[in-house]
């Protein structure tokens, strides 16, 4: 109930701010859509479009599922809509959000690269945008940005790396597999740059060897192991043709750095197709906490996850929705990292956290992110 009133709330707010604007100044009260730089125009309307990548990837549905339960319980109107990870079908969805009178879009991008156009529609429409998990790229007509801290999670998928096998003691050499994720995906850039700062120098000291020989040049590097839209079954195909090629006289692999849970989740499956068992299975890193991929932790296969809870970003951008329609900045807390191009573009970062074997119960299952029967307990 207090909810519903909420968006009624700010509505009520800023209409009797724009009326008290307009007698004390004297002026018209301004439109509700002439945004000009500074905080966005107070509305009276919430019209949200959310455009999320594909409903192949689990995360994608828990985010989109979970905004727009949340939006519409404040009294908003949303239009929800997934893109098959075709950016053709996320630019015509956005067309249509825009033309159909949008004017707030929540977008996690398929290609971040390729939504220029499209924006400026919307800039033109005066739809305020923000980027929802990955950064949109080359476009000023990109508001704000929630998402989590991305480098973070490379970082602590590195420590967990370099803790578990001694690196830092000196220890090895071990077999070491690297993995980033999809090319056309900023965050995979930052994930595998937060992870490779850890790990590069022991590539480089001989800790870690990697047999395949797929160990980039530097961070830069990053897209020439890249697994294109994230697929399990990409990823399964490339780990077994690893093993078979460069593992095939006995040797072990000792480790596998796999930016998320669907790559995971592949590499796992070609890892037992190979003979590995929970008692000699590699450190095989993740993240997102998908069901599959905890079932898998909790085998003994795959060894940790960087949990990201949804529903914190769900909850940051209603916030930040919230203030837009009230006609004032949205909280943010970094202002230098995120340059798309053309701006640097005003951000929220949520802390992601590592969850393994020993804290499923307490922060997946307690906080209710997932159900017991969902990963087998
Ligand atoms: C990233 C996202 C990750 C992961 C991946 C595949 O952009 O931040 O959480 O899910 O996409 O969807």
């Amino acid at each position: 109930m207090i909810k519903r009133n909420r968006f009624a709330l700010v509505a009520g707010f800023s209409a009797m701010a724009l009326s008290l604007a307009a007698c004390s100044s004297g002026e018209e009260s301004p439109d509700a859509d002439s945004t000009s730089g500074g905080a966005p125009a107070a509305s009276d309307e919430c019209n949200v479009g959310i455009a999320m990548p594909t409903r192949s990837l689990e995360r994608w549905i828990n985010d989109g599922e979970g905004l727009k339960a949340r939006l519409e319980e404040d009294g908003c109107t949303v239009d929800l809509q997934y893109a098959d990870n075709e950016t053709d079908q996320q630019i015509s969805q956005l067309q249509n959000m825009i033309a159909n009178g949008s004017n707030i879009l929540v977008i996690a991008s398929i290609d971040g690269t390729t939504l220029g156009p499209v924006l400026q529609t919307a800039g033109d429409a005066d739809a305020t945008v923000i980027a929802y998990d990955r950064l949109i790229l080359e476009s000023e007509n990109v508001d704000y940005y929630a998402t989590f801290d991305n480098y973070s999670v490379g970082t602590l998928q590195g420590e967990y790396i370099e803790s578990e096998l001694g690196l830092a003691d000196g220890d090895g050499p071990y077999n070491f597999e690297p993995f980033a994720g999809s090319p056309d995906d900023n965050n995979a850039r930052f994930f595998f740059a937060g992870a490779w700062d850890v790990l590069s120098p022991y590539v480089d000291s001989g800790q870690l060897v990697v047999p395949s020989g797929k160990a980039p040049a530097s961070v830069d590097d990053w897209q020439s192991i890249g697994i294109l839209g994230w697929g399990s079954d990409d990823a399964q195909a490339e780990m077994e043709n690893r093993l078979s090629s460069f593992y095939a006289g006995g040797e072990k692999v000792d480790v596998v750095l796999s930016p998320n849970d669907s790559l995971a989740v592949g590499i796992a499956q070609a890892l037992r197709t190979s003979g590995y068992t929970a008692d000699d299975f590699p450190i095989l890193t993740g993240q997102d906490g998908d069901k599959a991929a905890v079932t898998q932790i909790l085998a003994g296969e795959q060894s940790m996850t960087v949990w990201k809870d949804t529903r914190l970003l769900g909850e940051r951008v209603e916030e930040m929705i919230m203030s837009i329609l009230a006609g004032e900045e949205p909280e943010v807390n970094d202002t230098e990292t995120y340059d798309n191009g053309v701006k640097v573009v005003p951000s929220y970062l949520i802390t992601p956290e590592v969850v393994t074997a020993d804290d499923v119960q307490s922060k997946l299952i307690d906080s209710g992110f997932l159900q017991p029967g969902d990963v087998g307990l």
